[in-house]
């Protein structure tokens, strides 16, 4: 499948997608967020991909935001709309996959930017990177999930001051927050990631699809997060994985799993 505006690569069972507008230091188009929406939709259907890497083109930045020339003049509704639909399409998307997804922030990951990043299982940055929620700057909110996501990942009172001052967070200090899980050079940002992926890998991928929906259900309205890993934690036993990771173990050699 060929897209306007993201490019793929596979290697090793890892999808690689990175976003491909440098010139717009890669804000978030509608065209991008369509394109990103069936790229993971079909990347999550294949089960040789087991491990996806989302980075933005160029060296200057991950994302630098939505695209704020298509929404400067739109209305309350257009604005309630291009939130929703970007939530559905992609941000929560990306956060239920099955298939593990890992940020490699390499450079600016400003408003829809970061919270792209942070809708991503988890985050790695280069030390150039440089991180912020600056909606308020432009007189809106974030709505792709900022105002939930960062809470969850760094505490509400540090959310609150970021995004109340429109400020920008250097790597180092992404990282003293737990926002992003390493810093690395930026030329070894996505081997870096690549080789996280490559431990996933090895692991079940049937297991770590039921990982992250458990560990997702504890932020999840309504769902208890110990109940969802106890029916998980029960589904795994009905698998091959299980039976071959199990069985692997006691045979002293390495499990080869399939994902069923
Ligand atoms: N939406 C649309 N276009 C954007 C954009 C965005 N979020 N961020 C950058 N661009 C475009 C610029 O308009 C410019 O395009 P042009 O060359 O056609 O004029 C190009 O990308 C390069 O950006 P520029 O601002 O010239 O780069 P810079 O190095 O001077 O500044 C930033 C970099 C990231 C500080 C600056 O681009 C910026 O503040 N971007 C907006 C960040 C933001 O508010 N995001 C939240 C949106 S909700």
């Amino acid at each position: 499948m060929n897209y306007e505006n993201i490019l793929i690569t596979t290697e090793n069972n890892i999808a690689t997608v990175t976003i491909n507008r440098p010139t717009k230091l890669n804000a978030l188009n509608v065209a991008t967020i369509s394109d990103l929406h069936k790229a993971f939709k079909i990347l999550a259907k294949n089960d040789e991909i087991r491990a996806i890497v989302l980075t933005g083109s160029g060296e200057k930045a991950f994302v630098a935001g939505a695209d704020i020339s298509e929404f400067a003049h739109f209305s309350i509704e257009e604005g309630t709309q291009l939130a929703a639909e970007g939530q559905e399409k992609l941000f929560d998307f990306i956060e239920n996959l099955k298939t593990p997804v890992i940020a490699a922030v390499n450079g600016f990951a400003l408003g829809g930017g970061l919270e792209l990043a942070m809708a991503c299982h988890f985050r790695v940055a280069s030390d150039n990177a440089k991180m912020g929620l600056p909606e308020v700057s432009l007189g809106v909110i974030p709505g792709y999930g900022g105002t939930q996501r960062l809470p969850q990942l760094v505490g509400k009172g540090r959310a609150m001051e970021l995004i109340m001052t429109a400020g920008m967070l250097t790597a180092t200090e992404a990282h003293g927050m737990g926002l992003v899980n390493h810093v690395v050079p930026q030329e070894e940002l996505v081997a870096f990631c690549m080789t996280i992926a490559g431990k996933i890998i090895k692991n079940s991928p049937y297991a770590i699809g039921k990982a992250i929906k458990a560990v997702n259900a504890n932020f999840k309205e309504g769902k208890n997060g110990y109940e969802a890993e106890i029916k998980a934690f029960g589904k795994c036993f009905g698998t091959q994985d299980f039976k071959e990771g199990t069985t692997a173990f006691l045979e002293k050699r390495k499990a080869v799993f399939t994902g069923k």
